[in-house]
């Protein structure tokens, strides 16, 4: 594994697509049934087992972020704040995390995009063991057409990268994680912006294919992609949170328990998060699994 791989939540942008909601408040705390949304992404940069993340917000949400998240300590973490003033695209990312990324290597997560499922530790594991290049993901979708859609060979070497083509050359859609080398911040810089006037993501993820050192990891069928940015597509999220937590009894993205089996936390700092939110269902949970680990030992991984 790499050692300092930095991880980076983008949770900027306008939101428009779910206006009145967003109108004053930033859709990376929109509520996806019991949690804010950023704890979903958030959650996967934790399980690929990056623990020092920036969110870049814009500049009026930032306080909320902070008063939400703090400096991550209670996860393990060591969050950072930056603020995008204005939504110039994805790729601006690394430019604005560029002192703090310090010339190393990077993953970049939308604060929007909410992944869960059987294999996902195991692609993200994969992704930040591989040193150099860049690694894009490939998500299998009946309509490749309104993605950045990534063809590759069977070595998971890409092939071609189009943004939303109207003849798709795959079914594998690029979901919003990435993952690259330290050239990650030079090669934004040295972008043009498109003609929608954004540094693009896919222009970034198309120079390290032209470098020949673009790798993608396909998230199998066993993972979910969910999208969060319309009404629809944030109600279903959520219902498919609350599906599957209430069968299972296990919590999707619950930092601090993340954040414990990793060894970040200890079973007494778990156990005063629980504490502290007692009321809720969230809160609860947190103390059964400190309750679990003291009856089994000192658990450390799942
Ligand atoms: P989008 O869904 O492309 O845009 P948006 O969130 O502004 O929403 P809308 O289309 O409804 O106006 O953004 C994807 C994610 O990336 C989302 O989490 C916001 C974030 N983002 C930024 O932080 N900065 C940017 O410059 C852009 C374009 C997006």
């Amino acid at each position: 594994m790499s050692k300092n791989r930095k991880g980076i939540v983008l949770a900027g942008g306008s939101g428009t697509r779910l206006y009145p909601l967003t109108i004053s408040v930033s859709k990376q705390l929109m509520p996806v049934y019991d949690k804010p949304m950023i704890y979903y992404p958030l959650s996967v940069l934790m399980l690929a087992g990056i623990r020092e993340i920036m969110i870049i917000t814009t500049p009026h949400d930032q306080a909320a972020f902070r008063a939400l998240l703090g400096d991550g300590s209670q996860y393990g973490l060591k969050l950072e704040y930056a603020i995008q003033d204005a939504p110039r695209g994805l790729a601006e990312a690394f430019i604005i995390a560029e002192d703090f990324l310090a010339g190393g290597p990077s993953a970049l997560i939308l604060g929007d995009n909410l992944f869960y499922g059987h294999s996902l530790p195991e692609n993200l594991r994969r992704a930040n063991a591989r040193e150099s290049g860049g690694t894009v993901f490939g998500y299998e979708v009946s309509n490749p057409s309104e993605y950045g859609v990534v063809e590759f060979d069977a070595e998971g070497n890409v092939v071609s990268i189009e943004e939303k083509p109207t003849e798709p050359k795959s079914n594998f859609a690029i979901p919003g994680i990435y993952f690259f080398d330290e050239r990650a911040s030079g090669f934004a810089r040295a972008q043009k912006p498109s003609k929608r006037g954004e540094l693009e993501i896919t222009d970034l993820i198309s120079r390290y294919q032209e470098e020949g050192e673009l790798k993608v990891e396909v998230m199998g069928r066993g993972v979910a992609w969910l999208d969060t940015g319309n009404p629809d597509a944030l109600l279903e999220a959520a219902q498919y949170v609350k599906v599957i937590q209430s069968r299972q009894g296990l919590q999707i993205s619950c930092l601090e328990e993340i954040a414990f089996r990793a060894g970040w936390i200890n079973r007494e700092q778990l156990n005063e998060a629980g504490e502290a939110l007692a009321k809720t269902p969230y809160g609860k949970y947190l103390l059964s699994v400190a309750k679990k680990a003291s009856l089994k030992g000192p658990a450390v991984s799942a």
